[in-house]
């Protein structure tokens, strides 16, 4: 059964899953905005072990990110599946955003790593990624038995992050 570290945290998970899933599960600070539809980009992260226990980067990501990003490990979580039984590591891109703004929040600006270019790229290129990422989306329409699992889970990591407090494999089974 592999595990999956997310920013620090060690998951179970089942081969085959996506990358996305025990975080969610396990309230872990990932996003999951648009339900797994490519859209929103909230699951970015950035792989730090055990790339070679993931599958290829599909065309979502590859509509998303470029190149250098994919080289660089970062990938979509919700796109991308848990193919080996090896240890994986990765750090989310909602987390780390949230340690850079509680860092300027305190004072401390040296972390902070606003890349105005790349947020201009990605405002400028989001109408044509939506509009590409949009015929992919449409084939997973919601049903209610996945809009109860999606605030079941928001409510878990929205409870997790003000409550503070560890939660791991079988706590916190809904
Ligand atoms: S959850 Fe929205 S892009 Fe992954």
């Amino acid at each position: 059964m592999p595990n999956v570290t997310i920013n620090g945290e060690t998951f179970t998970a089942q081969t085959g899953e996506r990358l996305v899933d025990p975080g969610r599960r396990n309230g872990a600070h990932i996003g999951f905005f648009c339900d797994g539809r490519g859209i929103c980009q909230t699951c970015a992260c950035r792989v730090v072990k055990g790339n070679d226990q993931l599958s290829e980067p599909n065309e979502v990501e590859r509509i998303w990110l470029s190149q250098a990003q994919l080289d660089a490990g970062e990938r979509l979580a919700c796109q991308t599946q848990i193919t080996g039984a090896g240890a994986i590591e990765i750090e989310t891109r909602a987390e780390d955003m949230r340690n850079q703004l509680s860092a300027a929040l305190r004072g401390d600006l040296s972390g902070v790593r606003v890349d105005v270019a790349t947020l201009g790229s990605m405002a400028l290129g989001f109408p044509v990624n939506l509009a590409r990422t949009l015929p992919h989306a449409a084939s997973r329409l919601p049903n209610l038995e996945g809009i109860n699992a999606y605030f079941s889970d928001v409510f878990r990591v929205l409870g997790r992050m003000t409550a503070g407090g560890a939660k791991r494999d079988g706590e916190d089974k809904a």
